[in-house]
């Protein structure tokens, strides 16, 4: 009888790197986030007409904001479970999501994410968080409104997450509809804040879309384009 050799396999979000990186990234949050957002609110507030998309990310610039550390290990699971060629993520932050996706890819050995953001020195902070986690080949980080640096992409979107403003999310979707492949899974977070508009085009069969939500961290709708109209 022979015996097969036992190689381990990779450690997931428990790689020593990628723990490490994760739970600085939530620590700051605990820490800082509440009362950044204070202040933003309060700033907001006082003007006369509600910012911008890129005046509301530079007043969360110091803001991470990540996501729930459930929905972090459900993109991890995501990723390993679809294998997904090409990932597109819109809202990078300071990277704890994208880092949660690009272990899944890195673990699998195939696939690409490609993340974008408002606000640049989120994404100085995201490139260097990626690298101390050791994910750098694995992302590609655009700087700019996601309503233009993911219009025209190259090739099938296999998974997407959205969790930049909550406002953009169907316009985000407009533009990536082309590009999904049928069977492509798109994440939306933050739930109970999503526009009814949203949620009436995701939730839409005749729309191509096979939705369902989940109690899931800070509220999730999970959801697939089936690439069949009407
Ligand atoms: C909730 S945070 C993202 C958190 C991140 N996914 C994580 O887990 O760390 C939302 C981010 O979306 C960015 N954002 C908002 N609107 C955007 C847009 N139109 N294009 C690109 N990024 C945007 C904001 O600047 C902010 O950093």
């Amino acid at each position: 009888m022979s015996v097969l050799p036992v190689t381990p396999g990779p450690l997931g979000l428990d790689d020593p790197a990628v723990s490490a990186v994760l739970a600085r990234l939530y620590a700051t949050a605990r820490h800082t986030d509440q009362e950044v957002m204070a202040r933003a609110f309060a700033e907001a507030a006082k003007r006369p007409v509600p910012p911008t998309p890129a005046e509301a990310a530079a007043l969360c610039a110091e803001a991470s904001l990540p996501v729930h550390p459930q929905l972090g290990r459900l993109l991890y699971t995501l990723g390993r479970m679809l294998r997904p060629r090409s990932a597109i993520e819109f809202g990078t932050s300071f990277g704890t999501s994208t880092i949660q996706l690009a272990a899944a890819l890195r673990d699998n050995g195939v696939g690409h994410l490609v993340s974008t953001e408002l606000d640049p020195g989120k994404v100085d902070r995201a490139r260097a968080n990626l690298a101390e986690a050791g994910l750098s080949s694995q992302v590609t980080l655009l700087l700019g409104d996601a309503r233009r640096t993911l219009a025209d992409l190259p090739e099938p979107v296999d998974l997407v997450l959205l969790d930049g403003w909550k406002e953009l999310y169907l316009p985000v979707l407009e533009i990536l509809e082309p590009a999904l492949r049928p069977g492509a899974v798109i994440v939306s977070d933050n739930l109970p804040m999503l526009p009814e508009e949203y949620l009436e085009r995701i939730r839409d069969r005749r729309r191509g879309y096979v939705s369902l939500d989940l109690p899931l961290g800070d509220g999730i709708e999970l959801t697939t384009w089936t690439g069949v109209l009407g």
